[in-house]
């Protein structure tokens, strides 16, 4: 075999073997091994090839030099990109990487906005010194209304308005039950804010829902007057709703407060950067512990007197966040609920 030939079929071997074993090395610094054995200066492959150019005829020299060359180029380029697909998949992770898949979102969850109120709500009264109390959502008559001084015969009492179960019992209409368990089960001074599920035959509209949620208050305890229900409820409404809020007690009724009010809020809001005022809003319903529930429970109305106050989450988280169908609030669409978080509350 004429030294030619051999030169060019060592050639042809070396850049076989050479680009599988570049395809297949997986490990930068292996990758740099295998460039110093098949392009290092002294102890290279190809330069050995080179070395041996002298026993070629000198006429046949430039056909071996110029496959050497291309071979050479071939090998750097191979060794080049095997060197880019490494940095990718060395820095990410180990075996391969597709960096063409679409990424995949993180499940972020998110508290609900009624919930995030009725937090807010307590975070403010847990402050005055509130604590929490509950009672069940299946009640009897004398709980949900008459021990409230409200007679069977009331119009809220009505089949129209209440959910009544089959054998006995009805779902509460009102988290005001919570009144007279708590009166029941404790002794002044009582302070305390009960949240749950009220129920009622009820529309399912933009503004009613058959289920919803109530925050419930009661304060009982020697000397507490009206005075005392204004500065409470003035205080939570201007922490809730701003410090720039005017709130109004208008004369209301409930059956079992005496005196009763509405408590309306005028909120300051951005509309279109400007500071504006809003109309007078419903926020509230409050009063005097009439003295016949506290009678109803055995309570000396001579000594003790207190105040009661009932408002809605769901209302109240429409009205903070702009929301203007309360069906968002129970459909559970993810896109909907995941904007809100405590950040944003305000
Ligand atoms: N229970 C009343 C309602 O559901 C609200 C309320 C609670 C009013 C406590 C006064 C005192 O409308």
């Amino acid at each position: 075999m004429s030294p030619k030939i051999a030169l060019l079929d060592s050639l042809a071997d070396i850049e076989q073997s050479a680009l599988i074993r570049i395809s297949t090395t997986i490990k930068t610094k292996d990758l740099e091994a295998l460039r110093i054995s098949l392009l290092g200066r002294k102890e290279g492959k190809l330069s050995q090839i080179l070395k041996q150019l002298a026993s070629v005829e000198p006429s046949e020299r430039k056909i071996v030099g110029a496959e050497a060359n291309r071979v050479k180029n071939a090998l750097i380029a191979a060794l080049e990109t095997a060197q880019t697909n490494l940095a990718y998949t060395e820095e990410d992770r180990p075996g391969s990487l597709d960096v063409t898949l679409p990424e995949r979102g993180r499940w972020q969850g998110s508290e609900h906005p009624i919930n995030l109120v009725i937090k807010e709500v307590w975070k403010i009264f847990q402050t005055m010194g509130f604590t929490r109390a509950r009672g069940p959502e299946i009640e009897s008559e004398w709980y949900n209304f008459e021990a409230l001084n409200t007679p069977l015969d009331h119009p809220a009492a009505d089949e129209q308005d209440t959910l009544y179960l089959k054998n006995s019992g009805l779902l509460r209409s009102h988290t005001s039950p919570v009144q007279i368990r708590t009166l029941e089960a404790n002794s002044p001074p009582i302070r305390v804010l009960a949240p749950g599920m009220v129920y009622r035959r009820d529309t399912y509209d933009a503004t009613h829902t058959p289920s919803f949620h109530q925050i419930e208050g009661l304060v009982v305890d020697e000397g507490i007057t009206f005075v005392d229900l204004k500065a409470t409820l003035e205080e939570f409404s201007k922490r809730f709703w701003g410090s720039g809020t005017k709130v109004r007690f208008r004369p209301s009724f409930f059956p079992f407060t005496e005196p009763s009010a509405e408590v309306d809020v005028k909120r300051i809001v951005m509309r279109e950067g400007q500071e504006i005022e809003t109309d007078w809003i419903e926020v509230m319903g409050a009063g005097m512990v009439d003295p016949n529930v506290l009678e109803n429970v055995g309570y000396d109305p001579e000594r003790y007197t207190g105040f009661a106050f009932g408002m809605g989450p769901g209302r109240m988280a429409l009205l903070k966040y702009g929301v203007t169908d309360l069906r968002m609030f129970f459909q559970n669409d993810v896109r909907f609920l995941s904007q809100f978080s405590h950040k944003s509350v305000r």
